[in-house]
């Protein structure tokens, strides 16, 4: 099966956005990561599955440069990550959100205060134009003057979305960010990034999940990893075109097969000690 091309690509190969270099990773006598070795290409996104705890958060962090692998090396965009930088944006399970800021407030935090952001905008006026334009696009134009506790699981994952978008990332990190929605909400957000990617293809991203159907609609190659010391053990190379259209992907029954082929895959890993 090949890899598709996102829209819009050249017929050069891409570059790699990040290279991840044989890395192992210990805590104390507990080695959790052996010998971790892939790539990203620009404008691709990776996905990770594998067994609950098995290092997936971990490795998401030493490519986010807040953690260092024991062994081996991460480049991102041809440098070693030294450290947390803006570039990379993180969405986690929580959306962290701070509760004594309004919606139009948290989406603007990090753009206006994070370190390096503030060349992304010249004037408060350009910065809360673009924020305006972001909360439109992920549906929170109503509830801007809205605080965390007044709006849903879904609003909230959504304003985590919007805040880490405005900083302009150029790798996003997002480590199962739908995993506390309900089937509905979630489909919507597959919808919404969907979208997100077909409108700016210079996304690169990296996404963690234990929905297969999740890691099939948003990500080009799906890495499958085994429990402790984590290897990757599988490469599925998902064959759908960009740009993808949620509702009709959604249903085709390539999307059904492939989800079956990989549970198939993920069986003994999960049910191994
Ligand atoms: N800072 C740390 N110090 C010690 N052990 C840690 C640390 N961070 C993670 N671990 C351990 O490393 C292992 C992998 O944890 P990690 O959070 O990366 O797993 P995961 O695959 O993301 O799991 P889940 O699917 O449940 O999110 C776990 O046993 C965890 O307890
Ligand atoms: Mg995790």
């Amino acid at each position: 099966m090949q890899p598709s091309q996102p829209a819009g690509a050249s017929a050069q190969p891409a570059a790699d956005k990040v290279v991840v270099d044989q890395v192992c990773k210990h805590y104390g006598s507990l080695q959790v990561l052996q010998d971790i070795s892939f790539t990203i290409p620009a404008r691709r996104i990776a996905c990770l599955v594998g067994p609950t705890g098995c290092g997936k958060t971990t490795l998401l962090n030493i490519i986010g440069g807040f953690e260092q692998p024991s062994e081996g090396r991460v480049l991102v965009d041809g440098a070693d990550v030294a450290g947390p930088s803006p570039a990379s944006g993180y969405v986690s399970q929580q959306a962290n959100l701070f509760p004594w800021l309004t919606v139009w407030d948290n989406v603007r935090f990090a753009a206006r205060f994070g370190r390096g952001l503030r060349k992304n905008w010249s004037s408060h006026k350009e910065l809360d134009e673009r924020a305006a334009a972001f909360l439109e696009r992920v549906g929170l134009a109503r509830a801007r003057n809205q605080y965390p506790y007044q709006i849903s699981g879904g609003m909230k994952a959504r304003a985590a979305l919007g805040r880490v978008l405005l900083t302009n990332p150029s790798l996003l990190l997002l480590d199962e960010p739908f995993a506390a929605l309900d089937a509905l909400t979630r489909s919507d957000m597959h919808r919404l990034l969907l979208n997100m990617f077909r409108d700016d293809h210079e996304r690169t991203g990296l996404l963690i999940t234990h929905d297969i159907e999740e890691g099939l609609l948003l990500s080009d190659t799906i890495y499958v990893m085994s429990r402790w010391p984590a290897k990757i053990i599988h490469r599925i190379d998902v064959p759908f075109a960009w740009p993808r259209d949620y509702d009709s992907l959604v249903q085709a029954p390539e999307l059904a097969q492939l989800k079956h082929r990989i549970l198939e895959l993920l069986r003994p890993i999960m049910q191994s000690e």
